[in-house]
């Protein structure tokens, strides 16, 4: 079926955020698939997983959106239901994530998404769509992330990885997945009361950001061969100068903020090094990353722990995310 007028009069659901006089805010919607940006694929979105750029999305300090109002939602997992793009047809199971959706072209935060076709990509047939909508581009930068350390040399009988931010999403896709590969891991988290998931998903050990003990030194012990950083800031400082000779960090997020302030002796004395992680750098990546995680990167004990929620609960769901108090991989769930 083509996108005829039938189909651009199909009521959509979904969270709208705005901006009025530079504040921005976010409120549920009922629109039509003609409101959407445009795009040659109608899709059913039937999975959205929450990131933490998502909730960003929705403040007027996060500046993520440029034109607004905007469906938000970086990334969807649906089922096409109108194409004018002979690569796609109704019934077809698609994901889509990265490229401006949710930023600069509506999102998955809705019944239906309208998106090129260049944004869309077979959902790989190991996984079912709430597998797909489950990974998102939290689980394709985790496996981008586990993917970068070990082009690097990182590898399971060289010595302990570490991942902060373990209680996040991204932090516990990895988690699960060098667990998975036979690595020994370290989640670093300051929740107290994640410990016993984080375990379940594969660490060996957790530590609790208050238990670091740091003494600022400009060397800290060395520990870890390598390590997942979606907190930036003091914990990405301390990162770098515990690390291995030779260490890795594969650094992908801010959390905690923009700033680091650090100095150079771990890198000229140990050689540690810092990747920067960036999704949409590595896109190129994207198809060969989703067989990956419908393979050896299957994060099979976190899909097995997901929660869903409903187009009800989301704003509250990216308000603990801003607040630091997300715990787990949360995925809205749209009605069929
Ligand atoms: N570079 C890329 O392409 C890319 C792709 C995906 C995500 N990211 C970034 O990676 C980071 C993690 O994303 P996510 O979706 O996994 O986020 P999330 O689910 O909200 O997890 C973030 C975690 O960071 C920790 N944290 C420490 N200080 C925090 C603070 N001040 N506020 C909030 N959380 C704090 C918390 O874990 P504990 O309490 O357990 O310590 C929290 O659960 C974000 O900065 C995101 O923008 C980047």
């Amino acid at each position: 079926m083509s996108i005829d007028e039938a189909c651009l009069r199909t009521a959509v659901r979904g969270l709208r955020i705005t901006a009025d006089q530079g504040q921005v805010a976010a409120g549920l919607a009922d629109l039509t698939v003609a409101d959407l940006s445009a795009g040659n694929v109608v899709v059913k979105v039937a999975f959205a997983g929450l990131n933490y750029k998502d909730a960003l999305a929705t403040t007027t300090a996060g500046k993520v959106i440029r034109d607004f109002p905007r469906v938000g939602g970086i990334d969807l997992a649906g089922t096409v239901i109108a194409s004018d793009d002979p690569a796609f047809a109704p019934g077809d199971r698609v994901l889509a994530h990265s490229r401006g959706i949710g930023v600069d072209h509506d999102g998955g935060f809705a019944t239906h998404a309208r998106l090129p076709a260049a944004s869309l990509l077979p959902v790989p047939a190991a996984l079912s769509l709430r597998e797909a909508g489950a990974l998102g581009v939290a689980g394709y930068s985790a496996a981008l992330c586990v993917e970068l350390l070990e082009e690097q040399g990182v590898h399971p009988a060289g010595g302990p990885v570490l991942v902060n931010g373990a209680s996040g999403a991204v932090a516990g896709l990895a988690i699960d997945m060098l667990g998975a590969l036979g690595y020994q891991v370290v989640a670093l988290s300051s929740k107290a009361t994640a410990a016993a998931r984080l375990r379940g998903l594969g660490a060996a050990e957790v530590v609790l950001v208050d238990e670091i003990g740091d003494e600022g030194k400009p060397l800290a012990r060395a520990r870890w061969q390598g390590a997942i950083d979606s907190v930036g800031g003091r914990q990405l400082d301390w990162l770098i100068r515990s690390a291995q000779p030779r260490g890795v960090i594969a650094c992908l997020g801010n959390a905690s903020g923009n700033a680091l302030s650090t100095n150079v002796l771990p890198l000229i004395l140990r050689g540690v090094r810092l990747v920067g992680v960036n999704a949409m750098v590595y896109i190129d990546r994207q198809a060969h990353l989703w067989q990956r995680m419908a393979g050896d990167l299957k994060p099979v004990r976190l899909l097995s722990e997901i929660r869903l929620i409903g187009l009800d609960d989301l704003g509250a769901h990216l308000q603990l995310m801003l607040d630091g108090k997300a715990d787990g991989r949360v995925v809205l769930a749209l009605p069929g």
